[in-house]
């Protein structure tokens, strides 16, 4: 046995065959050996400085609603959003998404609540505004929170009336502006929204305040979560659309989303999104390769949030790996910007991971 290992290994010279299989002049695996090359050579970081939270708002005062299919995500009422808001703040995590939670008796067909100055939605921006005036504050421009229909545009005669639809987003858009929205954020998809909205801030002298558009937002069935925490899905009547798949993108349409990004950019978006994240991240490297000089801002969405914390409840997952590992790979494929109910968690963590060293 020795004697035959011996002469394997060719330490009698003699030429065998191992020794006459190719070996590898590169060697990925050089950079790899230890903690220290991997930190040098790693191409993609992800900071809390990259995140926004999404955080959803309801009437009353002192306290928080949880929503059972979010673990650790809540309703907030303003006083409690403000803590919230601090608390994310101090983390180092620049801006929050805000989502009103509007009672059913103040929704109507036209969604007239969306242009109340008075209403949840800009009282709560402006006490965030006020609080914390460097935290920027995102705020969501379509109709569904305050639609009795249940859809992002207006219904008419049994359909989704664009043009009507974009008089209202512009006037929603101003409100909140007005409020102190540092982004408006177009969610709705209705075509010809951001110049619209454009036109309607610059008029009222907002020419600071950001469209940050949903440009490739999908048609997605990962929507669950926030629809049952806003209770802003569509309404299961005769005359209204049961989904929203006339609006929404097809998700098995790529090179649509070109179209989307093209349009939103010549109408000035500040920042183009695409929506939901880990189906689509095909979709968000097409849009950072068109555009790599418009920053690019992916939302990680409910169901994805949901899917990774009852797996992670179950045991199935290490949550802490699999969320930083997901958020990477959004990074990776060349978002700058991730929406991510994971926002507060990420930000402890990699504070951890910093003092940890
Ligand atoms: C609606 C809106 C939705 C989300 C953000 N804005 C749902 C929808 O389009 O029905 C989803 C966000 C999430 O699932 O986290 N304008």
């Amino acid at each position: 046995m020795m004697s035959s290992r011996k002469t394997e290994w060719g330490a009698t010279g003699a030429v065998t065959s191992l020794d006459a299989a190719p070996r590898p002049v590169r060697r990925p695996r050089r950079l790899r050996q230890t903690a220290a090359h991997r930190s040098l050579v790693r191409e993609t970081h992800l900071s809390a400085g990259d995140l926004i939270a999404p955080l959803f708002v309801e009437e009353g005062s002192g306290g928080k609603t949880p929503i059972a299919a979010m673990p650790g995500q809540y309703r907030f009422s303003v006083d409690a959003l403000l803590e919230e808001a601090g608390a994310l703040a101090a983390l180092g995590i620049p801006g929050i998404a805000l989502f009103p939670a509007i009672s059913e008796d103040l929704k109507n067909a036209t969604a007239s609540h969306a242009v109340d100055p008075d209403g949840l939605y800009p009282r709560a921006i402006r006490a965030v505004k006020e609080a914390f005036p460097d935290l920027l504050v995102v705020t969501d421009v379509a109709l569904d929170p305050y639609s009795s229909d249940g859809h992002d545009g207006i219904v008419h005669g049994g359909r989704i009336h664009n043009d009507k639809t974009l008089d209202v987003l512009a006037a929603m858009a101003v409100v909140q502006a007005r409020a102190g929205a540092d982004f408006v954020a177009p969610s709705d998809m209705m075509d010809g929204r951001v110049a619209a909205i454009r036109q309607a801030l610059d008029a009222a002298a907002f020419t600071d305040v950001g469209i940050l558009s949903y440009t490739a937002k999908y048609a997605s069935a990962l929507y669950g979560p926030f629809r049952h925490a806003l209770s802003s899905a569509p309404r299961p009547r005769a005359s209204v659309p049961r989904d929203k798949k006339t609006y929404q993108m097809d998700p098995a349409n790529g090179a649509e989303a070109l179209l989307e990004a093209d349009l939103d950019v010549a109408e000035g978006a500040d920042v183009l999104m695409v929506k939901p994240g880990l189906p689509y991240l095909d979709v968000v490297r097409a849009l950072s390769t068109r555009f790599p000089e418009i920053p690019l801002a992916v939302y990680n969405v409910s169901g994805e949030y949901a899917m990774v914390k009852a797996a992670a409840a179950a045991g199935f997952l290490e949550e802490r790996e699999v969320v930083y590992e997901l958020l990477l790979s959004m990074k990776r494929a060349g978002a700058d910007i991730i929406l991510t109910y994971h926002a507060k968690d990420a930000a402890n963590w990699l504070r951890e991971d910093v003092q940890r060293g």
